[in-house]
């Protein structure tokens, strides 16, 4: 593959820590991992959290630092979403990959280089369960040679078999500073200018995912140049500008039908994503003092209830209506059902 001109490089991959050290937050991992870099000593691993937190990161640094650039390819196998991990991936991919044993060859180039080989299965909560369970075996047979690092955002969804198998690690959400400083170093390698109030709007953007808060920057960048501003960063990110939420949350509580549906109206034409909407009138319904907790409780319990039906594919339309309707009659005390 030719290399990418550095213009194109996402930044996500060019500002990607290379050595585990260098990890943000994530303590506890990285104590441990440094550890293994010492006595070469590692078990399976599970990597859990949020995304952007630093899951994949990790076990492409500790893979990298244990065998160096040369060894690599003969004994990582890395395995991601877009690859197919059906049961029959992983009962001959990873299977021949894992069969053929591998010495120590201690010290080579200047890497500790272990007697095993690492298998990461990166955002394995999308795997099936038939294909867990199909690894189950796999990694039995060959533990004394492999060692596999399972990431996922959601812990519940691996088969207990091969969670209890591993040593967990949760990755916790970066915190603001965290974000903030790495933002700041990208912004100082790349001759960007950003706006001192566009700083704290990159992480109330991205809530704690640096991915996003890095994507988020390089198309800032690419759209407007070397000066961002906030407005900027909230027109690339998807995020509705907060007026348009104020204004529909407003509608809802006058208890104006009309006025309600023509906010309705107004967000389809305007072709904001729905589940957008969603998302951010979570977040004022749930801050609003001058409501009830049962009002609140309410309005929560429609908004999941259409962002469920939105999911299965219903009309972003009459998922908006219901819930601008629920919401009027939640705040004006009227009766939830007229049946
Ligand atoms: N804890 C962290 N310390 C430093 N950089 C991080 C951290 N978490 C995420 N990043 C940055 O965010 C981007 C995405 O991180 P990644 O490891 O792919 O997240 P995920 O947890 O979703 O696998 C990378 O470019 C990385 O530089
Ligand atoms: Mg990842």
């Amino acid at each position: 593959m030719a290399p990418l001109v550095p213009s194109s490089q996402p930044w996500v991959e060019k500002y990607r820590p290379k050595q585990v050290k260098d990890v943000a937050q994530q303590d506890e991992v990285v104590r441990v991992l440094t550890n293994t870099l010492e006595t070469s000593n590692c078990p399976h691993m599970l990597f859990y959290g949020p995304p952007g937190t630093g899951k994949t990161t990790t076990a492409l640094a500790i893979a990298r630092q244990l065998f160096g650039p040369e060894l690599y390819k003969s004994r990582v196998l890395e395995l991601n979403a877009s690859d197919d991990r059906g049961i029959n991936i992983v009962r001959t991919k990873i299977k021949d990959f894992a069969a053929v044993a591998v010495k120590s060859c201690k010290g080579q180039g200047g890497y500790p280089c272990p007697p095993f080989k690492i298998i990461i299965l990166d955002e394995a909560d999308s795997m099936t369960e038939d294909a867990q369970n199909a690894l189950r075996r796999t990694m039995e047979t060959y533990s004394r040679g492999s060692r596999f690092f399972f990431l996922c955002n959601y812990i519940s969804r691996i088969i207990e078999p091969l969670a209890s198998r591993c040593a967990k690690f949760r990755f916790k959400p970066l915190s603001e500073d965290i974000m903030i400083t790495r933002v700041l170093h990208i912004c100082q390698e790349e001759g960007l200018d950003l706006e001192p109030e566009a700083l704290s709007t990159l992480s109330s953007i991205s809530q704690g995912d640096l991915r996003r808060a890095i994507t988020y920057l390089q198309s800032a960048a690419r759209l407007f140049g070397s000066s961002i501003t906030s407005k900027d960063l909230i027109s690339v990110s998807g995020v509705i500008p907060q007026e348009v939420v104020d204004s529909f949350f407003a509608a809802c509580r006058s208890g104006n039908f009309d006025l309600a549906n023509k906010e309705v109206n107004n967000v389809i034409a305007e072709g904001y994503p729905v589940s957008q909407m969603f998302s951010q009138l979570f977040d004022i319904v749930v801050e609003a003092d001058d409501i009830s907790d049962e009002q609140i409780a309410r309005i929560c319990k429609k908004l999941g209830e259409a962002d469920k039906r939105l999911v299965d594919g219903s009309d972003e339309y009459l998922q908006l209506l219901d819930v601008a309707s629920s919401t009027m009659r939640a705040i004006c005390n009227m009766q939830e059902d007229f049946s």
